[in-house]
């Protein structure tokens, strides 16, 4: 079989902009996908879902210090340019935009984006500052890339209900779409940071799933959300996670916290818990 066309590679605003430009001087739909690298399958689906909504896909790998506290796995966090590379020109990526930490965040830098209200529980208040990074760099990426359309995964919800409310807020205009979360045949969500798990914790943290997908069977029939969310907590802490951050029903769209009782309408289940090296985190719709 041909291999695939090297993934061309650019480095710099001035270079994507030109690329980008010359696409929508054809008359063609941009889209951009933000990724951190060390690619699975989730990530190839957005790159699909980009190309069935654009003529072009950008995709963008950055590990982004700013969205790390100072005791999270920035250093370890895997990296492997040229098989990401590799992985994008296979999933029907055109340009593949790697900048680095200099370019991106250059000396004297001093401006962060902060989205009061949706950012500010679950992961907010469990990795204060995260999502200022997150917001700061997606801001970033969208205005120097300038998509029609950019691509984030559901798997991250609050992360993508952030940007939703950044790009309403900021007049970006850019359509923001969410890729449904992909999951291993055991239903564990795929994520980067899986890789950190032993066989062992591997075997467990499809529970955190199969614990969400209970918990939302016992909220549509109508059980309150306070007893739904304790029997959540407790079932994941006999599963052996070490610690959870927070298993809650939310309001879907600006994540508001909902009553004690039974859900009077949509909710979005979301958990997060750890796992030996791992926090793994899921959502599930209501
Ligand atoms: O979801 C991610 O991989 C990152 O948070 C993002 C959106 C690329 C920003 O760094």
């Amino acid at each position: 079989m041909p291999s695939d066309p090297p993934l061309p590679i650019v480095r710099t605003v001035a270079d994507l902009r030109a690329r980008v430009a010359a696409w929508k001087g054809a008359g063609e739909r941009i889209a951009l996908v933000p990724t951190m690298g060390a690619l699975h399958e989730g990530h190839l689906s957005l790159i699909r879902l980009a190309r069935a909504n654009a003529a072009r896909v950008v995709a963008s790998l950055f590990v982004n210090p700013t969205q790390f506290g100072p005791n999270e796995d920035f250093a370890a966090y895997p990296r492997d340019e040229t098989r990401d590379a590799a992985l994008l020109a296979k999933a029907g990526c055109d340009l593949l935009y790697a900048p680095g930490v200099t370019d991106m965040y250059p000396e004297r830098f001093a401006t962060a984006v902060t989205v009061r209200g949706v950012s500010e529980p679950l992961d907010g208040a469990a990795r204060p500052g995260h999502f200022t990074g997150v917001a700061t760099v997606v801001a970033k990426l969208l205005l120097q890339c300038g998509p029609d359309v950019a691509v984030f995964g559901e798997k991250d919800y609050q992360q993508l209900q952030v940007i939703r409310r950044l790009v309403v807020d900021l007049d970006i205009p850019v359509e923001v779409l969410g890729g449904p979360t992909a999951r291993a045949q055991d239903g564990l969500a795929l994520s980067s940071r899986n890789a950190y798990l032993t066989p062992e914790q591997r075997r467990a943290a499809p529970e955190l799933y199969a614990t969400l997908q209970a918990a939302a069977a016992r909220l549509r029939a109508g059980e309150p959300v306070a007893d739904v969310e304790v029997a959540a907590r407790d079932r994941l802490m006999a599963a052996g996670f070490q610690r959870v951050d927070y298993v809650e029903a939310r309001r879907p769209d600006d994540l508001a916290r909902l009553g004690p009782g039974p859900i009077e309408g949509p909710a979005r289940l979301l958990a997060a818990a750890v796992l030996g090296r791992a926090r793994l985190i899921d959502n599930l719709e209501v």
